[in-house]
């Protein structure tokens, strides 16, 4: 065994950083990683000294080290343990619900993005986009499929950014959990983050891991748990479009294609070949060609054997999608967690647009609607674009997807509005 392999192998067992570790033994930071690379084979007696003390050998170790730095070759190679670092070999992913033929496109970007992200690069893709556009089954689709290539392997985290009744998990408490389940013992787990965060980096050294962050709420809960590690990959998924690193490939997920809506709602609702297309267009235009009020509108009809799809399509005319759930699944409650999230001026904002009449608006009506001035508007509707709650299809012009208008014109009228307020809003859209 090399110098640089021992002391790699002693450090990790040590569960230190490099910088910890040469911080610990007096030593540049240059210096441990040029020993660990075999880049500087003769170190200082004292250097090594340090090191041996640092990294607690014992009596044996320390002979091992000071024979293999004097240039001998170790005398027990066939000792020394492989890998000295606890670890248990992760395979958390989630069942794996993709339908076929059902967003392709996208899932081609993102394994290519991990495949072909050159070592020692860390790839990370970031999924973002609106409440139930498939955020989560596009990601763990494309972790299963990838998972063969990493052998160490798959992290799954849920980050609870928009769960109900749950707040988003601490990132100190998403770093222990992960150290916890590869077999760090709860003991050597620092209780600082960035101790927390070095730990985490330094166990994962040497892995080929693929890591999916699930949900995440913002860039403060993210950061910290983005790995940078030479072979470990991370699909992150987010309502919310946050900055992440710069090689990071970023994907926005909008709704279907009228063409894969029904490929996802004949899937998943078994309907026979008999249903006229018409009728299918018009049930997945209905759910506003969002995969999740397809998915909840499909099982409603699957509950139901005397319905067939021209009743469904009754109910969701004369009803509506709200009124529809399934198990714990509603697209309300999708959007009422998002809701939640938002500071009180931009909740305000939400619920003014949505008492709109028409759901498409430039920014002149928006700032009539939210009584404030342009450059205040901007500032909103940008707050509710990062959030997936307001579209921008042309530079200026802005819309509200058909659901979430209908889910925030329902939370009309905004606690503390006035009448001659709203009677405002309406004549500003009508001018
Ligand atoms: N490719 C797909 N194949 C089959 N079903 C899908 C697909 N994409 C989404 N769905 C259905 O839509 C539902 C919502 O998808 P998912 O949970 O991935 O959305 P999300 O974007 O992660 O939502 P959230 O922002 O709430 O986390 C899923 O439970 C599933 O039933
Ligand atoms: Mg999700």
């Amino acid at each position: 065994m090399s110098l640089g392999a021992l002391l790699r192998m002693w450090r990790r067992r040590a569960l230190l950083t490099q910088e910890q570790l040469a911080e610990r033994a007096g030593l540049n930071v240059r210096t441990v990683r040029r020993l660990e690379n075999d880049g500087l084979l003769q170190p200082r007696t004292t250097s090594v000294l340090q090191l041996a003390k640092a990294l607690e050998l014992d009596g044996a170790e320390r002979a091992t080290l000071n024979a293999v730095a004097r240039g001998h070759p170790t005398d027990r190679p066939t000792t020394a343990p492989a890998d000295p670092r606890p670890w248990t070999i992760p395979r958390q992913l989630p069942a794996d619900v993709a339908a076929p033929g059902v967003r392709e496109r996208e899932l081609a970007i993102v394994e290519d993005h991990i495949t072909t992200m050159p070592e020692p690069d860390e790839g990370v893709v970031f999924v973002n986009g609106m409440a139930g556009t498939g955020k989560t089954v596009l990601a763990v689709h494309a972790a299963h499929r990838l998972a063969p290539r990493f052998p160490d392997g798959q992290l799954f985290v849920d980050l609870h950014g928009h769960a109900q009744a749950t707040a988003p998990v601490e990132p100190g408490a998403a770093l222990a959990r992960i150290l916890r389940t590869m077999g760090v013992p709860a003991e050597h787990i620092p209780w600082h983050l960035d101790d927390c965060a070095a730990l985490y980096r330094s166990v994962l050294t040497g892995r080929r891991l693929l890591i999916v962050l699930d949900d995440a709420a913002d860039e403060r809960q993210l950061l910290p748990l983005l790995p940078a590690t030479p072979g470990c990959q991370v699909i992150v998924t987010s309502r919310h479009r946050l900055t992440c690193p710069g090689n990071a490939r970023i994907l926005s997920l909008d709704t279907l294609p009228l063409a894969e809506a029904i490929t996802l709602f004949t899937r998943t609702a078994g309907c026979d070949g008999d249903t006229p297309r018409d009728v299918l267009a018009e049930i997945v235009r209905r759910c506003g060609l969002l995969p999740l009020a397809i998915r909840i509108a499909a099982a409603c009809l699957q509950a139901r054997p005397a319905w067939n799809a021209h009743h469904l399509l009754d109910r969701l005319a004369a009803d509506g999608l709200t009124e529809l759930t399934a198990g714990h699944q509603s697209v309300t409650a999708a959007f009422d967690r998002s809701y939640e999230r938002l500071p009180a001026d931009q909740q305000e904002a939400y619920r003014l647009l949505g008492s709109a009449l028409h759901p498409a608006f430039d920014l002149d009506t928006a700032a009539a609607l939210l009584n404030t001035t342009t450059t205040q508007a901007i500032r909103l509707l940008d707050h509710l674009l990062n959030a997936h709650l307001l579209q921008e299809p042309a530079p200026g012009l802005y819309r509200l997807h058909d659901l979430i208008h209908a889910h925030a014109s329902a939370l009309w009228p905004p606690d503390g509005v006035s009448a001659p307020l709203r009677v405002r809003c309406h004549t500003a859209l009508l001018t």
